[in-house]
């Protein structure tokens, strides 16, 4: 076999059109982080088909994305219900054949349980709304993607399932669940032309985590708080779910991405702006 005989890297025809005519699916497309992801891939030319249990934010996406040229269709429903993730699938999958690219975004820490005071119940609910339907969606959408010769999935979870988080460790450990099935689904699937990789954000601005309201007056603080020295936004993370859902990121399977303005990297130094120096043992709290 000469050089010539491998494959080589997917053409890039047109590089603000990464997704052009490529089906993606978004799970709580509407708002948020999966809100960005929709409303980025739809600029970069895909179809978006996005589920999300909120009906009025569904709707206003889909518009404002229509409005602006772009393809999109809303669908409303919950993903914890496997009926609804099913009948999902048999509409999308009716209009398309196949999907190119999955991106299970939805997630929620809320209610926040302290271990002590959690219950199965609890640790149903944590289940549910991190992980059950990541595997549902997958699973639903996994044949026709094999079948259709391959496409990408991206899985958002949370820096906090790659580090430790005292706050909830029901919660962390769904996270880190599922970074660990991107990774064991990513080894299997890539002979079939499927990759899968995972965001752990941090520090975004959503509706869920309102990082501005809850941290008025000590804005000076997020040279301490992030190394990049600020705030994240949906678009951090829509930006980085793009190069994992395209061509650009061809060649890579298997991981998880902290998009967290260097948390994770940094962990256990802050910046402090008294010392002008990074500390590993702040005085000031
Ligand atoms: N914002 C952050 O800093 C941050 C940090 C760590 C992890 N995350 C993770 O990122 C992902 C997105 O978070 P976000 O901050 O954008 O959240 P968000 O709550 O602001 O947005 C979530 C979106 O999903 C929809 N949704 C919620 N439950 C649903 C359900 N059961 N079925 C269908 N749709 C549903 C919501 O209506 C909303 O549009 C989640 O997995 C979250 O755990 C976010």
């Amino acid at each position: 076999m000469t050089e010539r005989d491998h494959p080589t890297p997917p053409a890039i025809e047109d590089w603000s059109r990464l997704l052009e005519g490529r089906v993606a699916v978004v799970s709580g497309g509407a708002g948020g982080i999966g809100g960005a992801i929709t409303e980025l891939f739809a600029q970069h030319g895909a179809i978006v088909e996005f589920i999300d249990i909120d009906a009025e934010a569904a709707e206003r996406t889909a518009a404002a994305i229509t409005a602006d040229g772009g393809r999109a269709r809303a669908h409303v429903g919950d993903v914890r219900d496997f009926e609804i993730v099913e009948s999902f699938a048999a509409e999308v999958l009716a209009a398309h054949g196949s999907i190119d690219v999955l991106v299970n975004n939805v997630g929620d820490y809320r209610p926040l349980a302290r271990f002590r005071d959690s219950s199965p119940a609890s640790w149903k609910e944590m289940y549910d709304i991190n992980l059950f339907h990541m595997f549902a969606l997958t699973r639903v959408f996994l044949d026709a993607m094999i079948d259709g010769g391959g496409g990408s999935i991206v899985n958002v979870h949370s820096v906090e399932g790659l580090r430790g988080y005292p706050g909830d460790p029901v919660y962390g450990a769904m996270k880190a669940a599922a970074a660990a099935f991107t990774t064991d689904l990513a080894v299997g699937m890539g002979r079939h032309g499927i990759r899968v990789n995972g965001i752990g954000p941090d520090l975004t601005q959503t509706a869920q985590v309102d990082y501005i309201g809850t941290s008025v007056g000590s804005e000076h603080l997020w040279g301490s708080w992030a190394p990049v020295g600020r705030l994240g936004w949906p678009e951090d993370q829509a930006r980085v779910a793009l190069f994992l859902a395209s061509d650009l990121s061809a060649f890579v399977t298997g991981h998880n991405i902290p998009v967290d303005g260097g948390t994770r990297a940094g962990g256990g130094w802050f910046w402090s702006p008294t010392e002008n120096r990074f500390v590993n043992r702040p005085k000031g709290l």
